[in-house]
């Protein structure tokens, strides 16, 4: 190893230390619901409201390592660089030095401290479109460095604009990627450049110029020029040792070395095996980052929970596959907890037995219905065979059934436990694909069944109000978090009454908002009423709700067994509702009043149209 990760670490805190930042750490990987992104995607994320004008306290140069977990790439784990959990090394000026000192001091880091040669660095460029202009600035200071102009590439949006994606009243802004070969070897084609297929060249981290805002109209200036810089550890760590791996780093060598001894099969003989220690791996570490969290979740069965269970249960598949008991993914989690990230996570090791005991339970959960699912999953695809058999003897041009039912996929999640995903990769080993809309289908026939039964509870007290209630009762919640978004996520509700002509809200702040504050708010929960999400009931014990995070507003009223509603990633929290069924049925959200209620809390006045 030329670079280990603790020594990477170390080095990026170092180089932006001594350019006058204070490290400020890491915060929790999970999301506290503001953004609607379920976990911390990115290092800018949890300083948002500093980049948006409020003073951080420990000033306007910042720098960290800070851990993410991205899902959406799920799919793609297996291969040889997708990861589920990160950390992200960043570094921050909040309306401080722009693109000056920016583009001189990643240029030193790359150079000086990491050896690149800078006659090999490439840098991608904002090209320009109707909101901002193109990057000429940042494209002149980097020649003046001594970075080639023909190694200087204007990019569009798609490439180069760092925004949250779905989101508003977030800030973005255009970015400076740098890129690097891997090898001086081209690999024939024409332009064997960073926009070549081959992947020569790997993207190392990017350099984002934060001065907008998005609205939902547009792109607006921000007071401050921000600078919002991510390097991959993980992905730099790999580059540095000069691998293409990353399963081969120091971060991994420990449980991919654990799997080769209990599988008995090796990680370089490629194949399903080196896929399946990946996943594994990948998995395993992102269970324990997510249990371990200084607000760590539980597997379950909504929201963040979900995407922990989901995880886990794959996982544990592929320990199987691989020929072992779910159970060894406790040997991989020991790795990850005692080696690897003991000193940079310390609360890892002092949660450990707690960690261990949680992916145990689950592992046993899950495997108690594994077997029994698996006979299921075998009689649907008896099943199928029959009817193409039947089928094909009665029509010679009958097309065979190719795909499992909708509702033979949510038995399997219903019963015995089957993530969807699980059910889709199952079926692809057989040729086969999944009716996925009709699993969504009967997932929400589910859902509207349990919610009926919820709404039925209510009936007694609050027939009379009607529909319109409900209705109001469905928008506080939205506006709650949209507020929560717009405002700050320090925002919180303080009290709420709802009369069947309009709500109101009181909660914390400590001036009256703008009239674009109010109207990014209305935007925002209309532009969620459009979405027409549902609303999705869930009884659970007190504790897991507030383990998963989920807004609990009058904590002290509730007891062991809560009611929560979720409004997709939205808006989570614990109320006795009742509630629209989806977000589609409110109409039109608009603020008629805001007031002062008290010292420090304001009052809104709210109707549907
Ligand atoms: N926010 C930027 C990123 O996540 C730095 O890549």
């Amino acid at each position: 190893m030329k670079i280990t990760s603790k020594e990477l670490r170390n080095a990026w805190i170092k180089f932006y230390e001594s350019k006058g930042h204070v490290n400020i750490g890491g915060v929790s990987l999970i999301g506290d619901g503001t953004t609607g992104v379920m976990f911390n995607v990115a290092g800018m994320q949890p300083l948002m409201p500093y980049l948006l004008g409020q003073p951080h306290p420990a000033g306007k140069r910042l720098c960290n390592v800070q851990g993410c977990v991205r899902t959406v790439d799920i799919e793609s784990v297996g291969d040889a660089t997708h990861f589920t959990f990160f950390e992200m090394m960043g570094n921050w000026s909040l309306g401080d030095y722009f693109k000056k000192e920016k583009t001189a001091w990643s240029f030193e880091l790359l150079t000086k401290v990491f050896g690149l040669d800078k006659d090999k660095l490439c840098s991608t460029v904002f090209a320009g479109n109707e909101s901002a202009p193109r990057d000429d600035e940042t494209a002149q200071l980097l020649i003046n460095l001594g970075i080639k102009p023909e190694h200087i590439y204007y990019l569009d949006k798609s490439n180069n604009w760092w925004e949250l994606e779905g989101t508003v009243g977030t800030p973005c802004g255009p970015d400076n990627e740098w890129f690097y070969p891997l090898t001086d070897e081209e690999c024939g084609r024409e332009h064997c450049d960073i926009n070549c297929p081959c992947g020569r060249y790997v993207e190392i981290g990017n350099d984002v110029y934060m001065q907008y805002k998005k609205t939902a109209d547009g792109y607006v200036p921000l007071e401050n020029k921000n600078v919002d810089t991510g390097f991959g550890l993980d992905r730099m760590l790999a580059f540095l040792n000069g691998l293409t791996d990353g399963y081969k780093t120091d971060l991994f060598a420990g449980a991919i070395a654990y799997l080769e001894g209990v599988t008995g099969k090796r990680y370089d003989d490629g194949g399903e095996a080196q896929k399946g220690m990946r996943i594994v791996a990948d998995h395993t570490r992102t269970a324990v980052m997510l249990i371990g969290d200084v607000n760590g979740i539980l597997p379950s069965n909504t929201g963040a929970g979900y995407i922990l269970r989901r995880l886990m249960r794959r996982a544990i598949r592929w320990c199987r596959k691989l020929g072992v008991d779910g159970k060894e993914m406790l040997g991989v989690a020991k790795v990850f907890i005692e080696e690897v990230y003991n000193e940079a996570y310390p609360l890892l090791p002092e949660k450990e037995e707690y960690i261990l005991t949680e992916i145990g339970r689950e592992i046993e959960r899950f495997e108690s219905t594994l077997e029994k699912g698996m006979k299921e999953f075998e009689k649907t695809l008896t099943g199928i065979a029959r009817k193409n058999e039947f089928m094909a003897k009665q029509d010679p041009a009958y097309v065979p059934e190719t795909k499992i039912g909708g509702k033979a996929a949510f038995k399997l999640y219903d019963t015995y436990g089957f993530p969807l995903e699980l059910t889709v990769e199952l079926a692809a080993e057989r040729g086969l694909t999944v009716d996925e809309a009709g699993f969504a289908e009967a997932f929400k026939e589910h859902q509207e069944k349990s919610h009926a039964q919820a709404a039925g509870e209510f009936k007694g007290g609050l027939a009379d109000t009607g529909v319109m209630t409900t209705r109001l009762h469905t928008a506080t919640p939205l506006l709650n978090a949209a507020l929560k978004a717009v405002l700050s996520p320090d925002v919180n509700q303080k009290g709420s009454n709802i009369t069947p002509e309009r709500l109101r809200f009181d909660f914390n702040f400590a001036r009256p908002m703008t009239q674009e504050e109010i109207k990014a708010v209305e935007d925002l929960v209309n532009e969620k009423i459009k979405e027409d999400i549902p609303v999705v009931y869930e009884e659970m014990p007190y504790r897991q709700a507030r383990d998963e995070g989920i807004v609990g507003v009058f904590d002290n009223k509730y007891g062991d067994v809560v009611k929560t509603y979720s409004i997709g990633t939205f808006s989570r929290e614990m109320c006795g509702g009742p509630h629209a069924k989806s977000t589609g049925e409110l109409g039109h959200f608009k603020i008629v009043k805001e007031q002062s209620s008290a010292s420090g809390i304001r009052r809104i006045k709210a109707v549907l149209e």
